[in-house]
């Protein structure tokens, strides 16, 4: 850390929050107004999952203009039995005219030395490329974002079952496939808990249609979809599909998916690095060849304890942002 500047913590009442805010804004507020994501950042700090071990960090220099900021949330990464503390570090923003000054690598390490005691992994999906991160001991992990377009005129089966899940029947139908083998990193209950009210701050502000989460079920497979109100799609958060299911109950349920995502008028279908899943829409390509489908790369960055390999871990995380 340079001399002059300095490492803070800040809280929403905080005089330096309130720039935090607007930096944030000029790069992530475009569909609301500045009034709205204000409000957004105020309610998004008092959820449970922010009070439960959020943070908000500034470097500072010596007149006190934030130069450089970033948020940290917890996270776990649970291997069997064992579970072990990370940290997610997210909006991380320096001022336009602040740039390319090393400000946000002080930031940056400033924030692991602080944090370096509690936690065993840092995890972030970086929206600037690996560079930045890399040189902090980061490494690069590919992530594949798979983008299903609602292109083809599909029916649901006639044993589909859609149903309108809240909050809480989210939570329980994520529970069931909770006890899996594998080194998971998975959100918190709260967590999820926050995305919902993410999505609903979105909903109240842009009068978007009321459309939340849904489990689609086939027989004993299931997808859990979440609408994420910030960029009008339909992600896939979890699913559980027999190693065995049929392929026409799978198409049944791609099907389905896609269909509900037509009735709500958007047009494609999202998942974020779920690894389980590629195979099954790599089948539902063959099957269904009026499906486009899409891949992307994007680094996904972890910094993890040396006996843990990247290439173990399984993700269950697609809404972050
Ligand atoms: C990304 C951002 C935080 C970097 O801040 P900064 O203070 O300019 O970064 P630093 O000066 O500490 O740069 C450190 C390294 O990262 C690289 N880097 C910085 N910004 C970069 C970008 N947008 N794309 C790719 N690499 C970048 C720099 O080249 C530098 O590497 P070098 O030392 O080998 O030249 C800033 O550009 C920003 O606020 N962008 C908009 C918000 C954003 O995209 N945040 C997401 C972060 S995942």
């Amino acid at each position: 850390m340079s001399k002059t500047n300095q490492l803070i913590r800040i809280d929403a009442n905080a005089r330096e929050f309130t720039e935090v805010v607007r930096h944030r804004f000029a790069e992530w507020g475009a569909a609301l107004s500045p009034a709205q994501f204000t409000r957004r950042e105020e309610r998004l700090i008092s959820t449970d999952f922010y009070k439960n071990g959020g943070k908000t960090w500034a470097l500072v220099n010596d007149t006190n203009e934030v130069l450089a900021s970033c948020e940290t949330d917890p996270i776990f990464l649970q291997h069997q039995s064992d579970r072990r503390p990370g940290l997610v570090i997210a909006s991380v923003v320096v001022p336009t005219q602040q740039r390319k000054r090393g400000y946000a690598s002080e930031l940056l390490r400033g924030v692991i030395d602080a944090e370096s005691g509690r936690n065993d992994f840092y995890f972030l999906v970086s929206e600037v490329g690996a560079q930045l991160y890399g040189a902090l001991g980061f490494r690069a992990c590919p992530l594949e974002i798979m983008s299903i377009a609602v292109n083809s005129n599909c029916d649901a089966g006639p044993s589909l079952r859609v149903l309108e899940l809240n909050a809480d029947e989210t939570l329980r139908m994520l529970d069931i496939q909770s006890i899996r083998p594998g080194t998971i990193l998975s959100p918190s209950r709260e967590h999820i808990r926050w995305h919902w009210e993410r999505t609903q701050i979105y909903h109240e502000f842009l009068g978007s249609a009321p459309l939340s989460c849904f489990g689609l079920s086939v027989g004993s497979n299931f997808l859990v979809l979440g609408y994420d109100f910030k960029f009008s799609k339909l992600m896939i958060l979890s699913n559980q599909i027999a190693v065995d299911a049929s392929s026409q109950d799978i198409q049944e349920l791609w099907n389905a998916t896609i269909k509900l995502a037509r009735l709500h008028g958007l047009g494609s279908v999202e998942a974020w690095h779920a690894r389980r899943l590629r195979s099954q829409i790599a089948h539902l390509e063959n099957l269904n060849p009026q499906t486009s489908l899409s891949r992307e790369d994007m680094p996904m960055i972890l910094d993890l304890r040396k006996d843990l390999d990247p290439a173990d871990i399984e993700i269950e995380y697609q809404c972050w942002v």
